[in-house]
Formats: C-alpha cells, sequence, structure tokens
C-alpha cells in the first residue's frame, strides 16, 4: 500500500489547468458559434469557436474591418495572459481532429484544436508516435506549438522542431502554408505566440509506435548539480525533479525498450490514491506554510524506496502519469545547458538568503536548440529550470518571478513563454537576437495589429 502510494505520488507531484479566465473554462465547456451575426463584436467577453476554416477566416476579415482585436485560444493551460483578449477570441475548440497520415514518412497531419491526448490517439492507431510530450496531453497542438512546449531530452527540440508544414490564417484573413524549406518564414511561425496568425492545421514528424522503460533514483541534489551532464548522456529522455528542502534529487532516466508494459499500478487503486495526493496537495496549497514540511516528508518516504522501475508505452512514459488538479503556479526558465548547475545554485543560494518562497518542487528538464527566433532554444541546447509555486498570491508569485528571473538572466535565461511571464521589449531583444525581424514579419502578416494584446505589447513592443 505504502510503495503504491509513493509510487503514485512519485509521478504526481503536481501540476492543475490554471484556467487563466473564465473564457478558457468557457471554451472547455464548447462556447457557441455566432460569427454570423455582426452584433457579436459588441459583446468583449464572447469567444468564438468556429468550425471551418471559412468561418475562422470570416471572422477574421470582419474583426479587422470593425476595428477588432482577435487572441486565438487553445485550451488555456497557460500561466500567463498570453491568451487573454480584451475583445474577441476564436477559439479552436470546434477545429479539431485528424486530417491525414503519411505512413511511408510517418507524418500526421491535424487541425489546430486537437489536443496532445487525441493526436496521441490517431498516432498509436496507425502504429505511430510522438518522439517527445511535455507533462500533461491537454494542451491543442496550435497553443502547444505556439509557445515553445517541450518535454525533456538533451536530444531531442520541443515540439515546434518535429512540424513539417504548418497552416495559418493571417491577420488579413490570408491562409499561409509553411513548409520547412521556406525557411524565414518557417522559423519566425515555428514559435509565434499566436501572432503571426491562427494555427489551422499541423503536420507532424512521428515515429514509429515505441516502448519506453522508465527508471527512477533518488540522488543527492549534489550528486545531480556535480554529474548532470553525465546522467543527462546515459539515456534518451532524462528529467531531475529537485526536492531542496532534503536536499534530494529525483532522476527519471528513460530508454526505448522492446519490452511489454509492467510494473503500471493497479487502476481502482491508483484512482483512490490518486485523490488522496490530491487532497494533499489541496492542502499545502490552502496553507502554503505547511508545504515546505509536507514535501519533505513526502520526499523521504519516497526516497527510501527501492529504484522504481516501469515499461510503458511512450505516451504513457512521457508525460505524468495520473494527472491531477493541483493548484500551483510554475516560472520556468531556459539557461544554456552548460550553465545548469551554476543556474541552480545560484537559485538555491538566493532562496536560502532571502527567504524568496519557494515551497514545492524544481523540475529540471532539457532540450535541444533550434532555429526558431522566438524559441527558448533559439540557437542552443538549454536546461530549463521550473521552479513550482503551492498556491502563492499575486504578490508572492510576482516576487519569486522577479527574483528568479533576475538570477537567471545573467546566463541569458529566457522564460517559458507559457508561463508566468514578465519582460520588458529590451530584455527580449537581448534574449532573442531576431526579435525585431519576428515583428517586421508580424507587421507585415498583421497590418492591423488584430492579434496585439497588453501582454505581448508589453513585453515584445508589438
Ligand atoms: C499543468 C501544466 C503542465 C504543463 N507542462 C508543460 C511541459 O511539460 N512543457 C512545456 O513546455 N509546457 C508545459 N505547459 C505549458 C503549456 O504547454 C503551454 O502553456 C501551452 O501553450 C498550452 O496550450 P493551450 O492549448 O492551452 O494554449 P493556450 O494557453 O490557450 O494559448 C497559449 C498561447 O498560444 C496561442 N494559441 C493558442 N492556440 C493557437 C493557435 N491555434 N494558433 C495560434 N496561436 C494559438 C494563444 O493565443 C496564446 O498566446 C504546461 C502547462 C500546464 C498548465
Ligand atoms: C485531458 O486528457 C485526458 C487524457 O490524458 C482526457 O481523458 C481528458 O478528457 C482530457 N480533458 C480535457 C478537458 O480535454
Ligand atoms: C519547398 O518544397 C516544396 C516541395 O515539397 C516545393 O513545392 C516548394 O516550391 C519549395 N519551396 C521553396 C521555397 O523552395
Ligand atoms: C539507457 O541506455 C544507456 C546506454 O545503453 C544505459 O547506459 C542506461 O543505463 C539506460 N538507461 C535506462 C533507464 O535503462
Amino acid at each position: 500500500m505504502l510503495s503504491c502510494f509513493l509510487w503514485i505520488f512519485s509521478f504526481t507531484i503536481s501540476f492543475t489547468a490554471y484556467s487563466i479566465s473564465q473564457m478558457s473554462q468557457h471554451a472547455a465547456n464548447g462556447p457557441p458559434i455566432t460569427n454570423t451575426d455582426d452584433a457579436i463584436f459588441y459583446d468583449p467577453e464572447r469567444v468564438f469557436a468556429p468550425s471551418s476554416l471559412d468561418d475562422i477566416r470570416g471572422l477574421i476579415h470582419k474583426a479587422r474591418k470593425n476595428g477588432h482585436k482577435v487572441r486565438p485560444l487553445g485550451s488555456g493551460h497557460s500561466w500567463n495572459t498570453m491568451a487573454v483578449s480584451d475583445d474577441i477570441y476564436i477559439s479552436l475548440y470546434n477545429y479539431r481532429g485528424l486530417v491525414n497520415v503519411d505512413t511511408d514518412r510517418k507524418q500526421i497531419t491535424v487541425r489546430g484544436g486537437t489536443r496532445l491526448w487525441e493526436l496521441n490517439r490517431y498516432a498509436s492507431k496507425y502504429g505511430l508516435a510522438m518522439t517527445i510530450l511535455p507533462s500533461i496531453t491537454n494542451q491543442t497542438i496550435g497553443g502547444a506549438i505556439a509557445t515553445g512546449t517541450h518535454g525533456s531530452g538533451i536530444k531531442y527540440g520541443s515540439l515546434s522542431s518535429f512540424v513539417v508544414e504548418l497552416e495559418l490564417i493571417t491577420g488579413t484573413g490570408k491562409i499561409l502554408t509553411l513548409k520547412r524549406n521556406d525557411t524565414r518564414l518557417f522559423d519566425a511561425a515555428g514559435v509565434s505566440l499566436g501572432l503571426l496568425g491562427i494555427i489551422t492545421k499541423v503536420t507532424l514528424q512521428c515515429e514509429e509506435a515505441f516502448n519506453l522503460l522508465e527508471v527512477r533514483h533518488t540522488y543527492s541534489l549534489q550528486h545531480c548539480l556535480d554529474q548532470y551532464k553525465d546522467i543527462v548522456g546515459s539515456s534518451q529522455y532524462v528529467k531531475f525533479w529537485i526536492e531542496f528542502n532534503s536536499k534530494a534529487c529525483a532522476v527519471y532516466t528513460v530508454n526505448r525498450t522492446t519490452e511489454e508494459p509492467r510494473n503500471r499500478p493497479p487502476q481502482p487503486l491508483s484512482d483512490i490514491l490518486t485523490v488522496i495526493l490530491e487532497l494533499f496537495q489541496l492542502f499545502f496549497s490552502v496553507f502554503p506554510s505547511t508545504a515546505n514540511t509536507g514535501m519533505k516528508l513526502l520526499f523521504k518516504y519516497a526516497d527510501v524506496l527501492p529504484n522504481q522501475i516501469r515499461t510503458d508505452y511512450s505516451f504513457n512514459v512521457l508525460p505524468i502519469p495520473n494527472y491531477i488538479d493541483e493548484y500551483h503556479t510554475e516560472a520556468e526558465f531556459a539557461v544554456p545547458y552548460d550553465d545548469c548547475s551554476r543556474a541552480i545554485s545560484d537559485v538555491l543560494r538566493v532562496k536560502d538568503e532571502h527567504n524568496i518562497p519557494l515551497n514545492h518542487i524544481i523540475e529540471v528538464r532539457f532540450v535541444k536548440g533550434d532555429s526558431f527566433w522566438l524559441s527558448n532554444e533559439y540557437q542552443r541546447d538549454n536546461c530549463h529550470v521550473t521552479l513550482l509555486l503551492h498556491n502563492p498570491s499575486d504578490y508572492y508569485t510576482r516576487l519569486y518571478f522577479n527574483t528568479y528571473y533576475q538570477i537567471v538572466l545573467k546566463y541569458g535565461g529566457r522564460p517559458h513563454w507559457g508561463k508566468v511571464l514578465a519582460m520588458s521589449p529590451d530584455e527580449a531583444r537581448r534574449l532573442y537576437p531576431k526579435l525585431d525581424e519576428f515583428i517586421e514579419v508580424y507587421r507585415k502578416l498583421d497590418p492591423d495589429r488584430i492579434f496585439a494584446n497588453d501582454l505581448l505589447e508589453s513585453i515584445l513592443g508589438v
């Protein structure tokens, strides 16, 4: 019982959907399609969920003509207001599903609103699988690509790096189809924050379906910091969960295997324990001052367990299984791979010296460089340091983001576009040398700036 509990605990420490506003809730329930009515634009709180390309284009044409702002909306799983519109939303809720499978090339084409878990199902039906996946799979493929969503494995880039073709509806209602050989536009559109257009169709490079063997070891924090390159190089996918109160570092190493799935927790028990864990998380979030002690205890018990081993389908191993709703916030910074342990040490030193709130784990992941202008991975391999916080107030969220952002800036740390976010356009320009070129492309594709919102104006100056 205890071991099963901890098994599940070790995979479910966190992760909830923080819905940015009621808008996303609304979208998740399937908003009304009322795009035939001009009056729709008078209600600033309206979400439209067109189900055809023509309807999406029609909405954009009308918005442009009537001087409205539009934000594309995926599943609302971002920790910032990038998807928020004070005018209208175009939700991709009704624009999802499989378009095509090319089994020879192992490529799959889906509509922009397709959830990652749906994508996994389609792929698996045709004997294919995505090479990487993020921790949860409820995001839309369009939203995931727009923010540079990634998994962990230094040999693999973010989801955007698996895109072979992209269809966008620009701010003038034009349909743009980009292939990898359209280098300039493709590099701009690979991670585009929903500015270059609404992503309506994506073709992704998959591979043959595969199983994964995962092994979890718990080491000392110092061991992880000293040896991270050896550890990361040792397996195909590697991530760390650091519990800094006990200076413990849980290392997840994962390789492809021909073995069949085994060591899955029994279903009804796993459901019950997931609920128990959810209660723990809820408790920590309501009483954040207990979280440090609570996390330490939970890790201590996880630590006395023998190493955990399991084999399963790739799409069950790469995301966190037994996803539970929990009330937490994440700030995530991508620092150069070579600076990984220095950056983490600095973060922990400042936490101790200044008592800046941190009461969850630090998750560390590794992502290969790419060529997308606004990608965290632009022209460098990265170590992603994610600082999780149990139920902070707005005040603490700002304080902890600003504090740790200043620390990682020393290393050129780039904040994740889908997490807590703030920066000045000057900083953005330093972090992303191609920002001006991106803005140039943006102005061409969206001359009336219908896709801009407050956050994007303040951080990019678009
Ligand atoms: C619990 C949790 C776990 C997470 N785990 C990871 C992780 O492991 N790795 C990681 O990298 N990230 C992770 N994230 C971040 C998440 O993947 C991103 O925030 C992603 O953008 C969410 O997708 P979405 O469909 O909800 O997009 P939304 O939040 O709805 O939108 C995000 C941005 O994309 C734009 N957008 C949405 N759809 C489109 C479209 N079709 N065309 C153009 N622009 C669009 C929106 O306007 C907005 O700017 C996690 C988030 C949560 C809440
Ligand atoms: C979230 O993903 C799970 C599969 O991982 C799925 O069963 C569930 O329905 C999804 N929820 C939403 C709101 O899409
Ligand atoms: C890109 O490749 C496609 C064929 O896949 C071709 O039709 C197109 O002209 C090429 N575009 C450029 C810019 O080279
Ligand atoms: C993955 O494979 C490498 C090389 O074959 C090996 O050293 C490592 O221990 C493996 N990791 C796991 C989790 O099996």
